[in-house]
């Protein structure tokens, strides 16, 4: 990982101001089944918090929108940024085929960064195969403000992992966090079954140092897990931080695509639903802000999300993005 972890805590409510970049590609190699990349975009290195994400242009002049990857870390000083690219489509395999002297056409920092809770309060970190990639980072400030950190890194087979020295030193979680959990739903590394399998354990145990936040980053059903098995281990009011993975047409507020539906409490005192841009209000959700009944309740929008009756300013009905 790079440079400048712990070196800026995250504004609550804080907007990140995104730039563009045109970033030369420094470097590119294999970790396990993805491409790590480093680019250098100063700019927005500097800016940028865990839990953000760069909208990356491909190359290919017939693509229009940009692909959205989060942040694995960031190095104000070298003037760079690091991702790890999933082949799983056409964009990302363009970015994932991308060599060292290649430029990429980047915005950045997009999204609102995970909020860091008070110094020293226990903390696990859980990623879902490339989900793990921002955790690192994050890990690494944690830490430097005096919190007990574990991580817990799963995957579906051990080809899909990230974040564990088992595939690659330099983007572990191992050496950052005080201890890191692995997973697999086939058993093929660490503990066989998934990441919320291991997380009552690893919860009882923070909880005698005090009451654990939890940050995730991953599919929509490996969030509602962690949020639901948190709350079945610690109780109501227990503090999830959720990095969803929407699909984004834009990255930047313009297009709806990536809407969710969140509750917050007005100043009168009323909770309302309110469906939100996830790539400007999000990515990072607080778990109990997210309406869960609405969201992946939309099978004919592949498990999109539906618009509840109850939320204001937004068209009723079977909507959804
Ligand atoms: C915040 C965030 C962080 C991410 N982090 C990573 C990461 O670290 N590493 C990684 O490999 N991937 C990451 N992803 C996923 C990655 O952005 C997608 O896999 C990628 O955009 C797919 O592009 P593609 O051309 O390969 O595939 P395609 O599936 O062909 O996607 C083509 C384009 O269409 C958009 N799109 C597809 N379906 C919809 C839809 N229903 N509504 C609106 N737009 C749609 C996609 O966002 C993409 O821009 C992240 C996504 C988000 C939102
Ligand atoms: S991706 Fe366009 S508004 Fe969020």
């Amino acid at each position: 990982m790079a440079a400048g972890a712990g070196a800026l805590a995250a504004a609550p409510g804080e907007v990140a101001q995104g730039v563009q970049e045109l970033a030369e590609v420094v470097s590119a190699r294999p970790v396990g089944a993805y491409t790590h990349l480093v680019l250098r975009a100063p700019e927005a290195a500097r800016r940028a918090r865990p839990g953000q994400f760069v909208a990356c242009g491909t190359g290919d002049s017939g693509m229009l929108l940009r692909r959205s990857l989060s942040l694995h870390a960031a190095d104000p000083e070298a003037g760079t940024l690091e991702v790890v690219v999933a082949a799983a489509g056409p964009g990302t395999r363009l970015l994932a085929a991308k060599r060292p002297g290649d430029t990429v056409s980047t915005t950045a920092p997009l999204g609102r960064p995970f909020p860091l809770p008070a110094p020293g309060t226990p903390a696990v970190v859980i990623g879902g195969g490339y989900g793990a990639a921002p955790l690192p980072w994050l890990a690494g400030q944690l830490v430097a403000t005096g919190s007990r950190v574990v991580g817990i890194v799963g995957a579906a087979s051990a080809d899909r992992l990230l974040g564990t020295s088992a595939v690659d030193e330099a983007t572990a979680l191992d050496g950052v966090a005080d201890a890191v959990v692995i997973t697999t739903d086939d058993g093929s590394l660490g503990a066989p079954g998934r990441v919320t399998d291991a997380l009552p354990e690893v919860l009882h145990e923070l909880a005698e140092l005090g009451e654990p936040v939890v940050y995730a980053c991953g599919p929509m059903p490996m969030l509602r897990a962690v949020h639901t098995t948190t709350r079945e281990a610690l109780g109501d009011g227990a503090s999830t931080w959720l990095a969803v993975e929407e699909s984004m047409a834009c990255g930047v507020g313009v297009c709806m695509t990536c809407v969710l539906p969140v509750a917050a409490v007005d100043d009168d005192g009323v909770t309302r639903t309110r469906m939100l841009r996830a790539c400007t209000a999000g990515p990072v959700f607080d778990g109990d802000a997210l309406r869960w009944d609405a969201i992946g309740a939309a099978e004919h929008l592949r498990g999109g999300a539906l618009v509840p009756d109850d939320a204001v300013g937004a068209p009723k009905a079977t909507g959804g993005h």
